[in-house]
């Protein structure tokens, strides 16, 4: 019974996620007062003061509703993040420092050049382990 009342709950939250319309960067300023910690990630991702993930990458907003943001082609379409990073720390080692596993990428090494907090890069990771 109590299982029941948790998996109903569980329908209701991700009823109310697919109704929900994922913030472009203007909507961001907005979006990111509700608290919720997976938007805060994903504006933080696509701000072009902080993350510009999507100047390099093209990126699935979220599970809910299934959608790629249009982004760039220097990098790999950020999808399926969990089946790739099935260990957490190993994605959140690639947004900090991605020269570690390739000395010659272009992607900016985030954490160790201080271009993100270490909030930041966490919340990032948050939002990429839903995608
Ligand atoms: C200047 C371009 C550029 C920017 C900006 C950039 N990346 Fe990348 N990223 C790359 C490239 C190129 C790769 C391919 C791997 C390599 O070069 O070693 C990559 C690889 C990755 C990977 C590994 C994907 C895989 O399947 O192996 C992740 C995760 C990733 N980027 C996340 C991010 C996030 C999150 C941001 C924003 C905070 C970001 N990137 C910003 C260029 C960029």
């Amino acid at each position: 019974m109590l299982a029941a009342m948790v998996l109903m709950g569980t329908a209701s939250v991700s009823t109310v996620a697919v109704a929900m319309e994922w913030p472009d960067e203007k909507a961001c300023g907005e979006a990111v007062k509700s608290g919720d910690k997976i938007i805060k990630g994903w504006c933080t991702a696509i701000s072009r003061r902080a993350g510009n993930c999507l100047g390099c990458h093209q990126a699935m907003v979220s599970p809910w509703p299934e959608k790629l943001a249009p982004g760039g082609n220097i990098g790999p379409p950020l999808v399926a993040m969990k089946a790739r990073f099935p260990n957490r720390e190993d994605l959140r080692a690639q947004i900090w420092d991605p020269t570690v596993r390739n000395p010659n990428t272009s992607m900016p090494p985030f954490g160790k050049h201080g271009l993100l907090t270490e909030e930041q890069i966490d919340s990032i990771v948050d939002w990429l382990m839903t995608i």
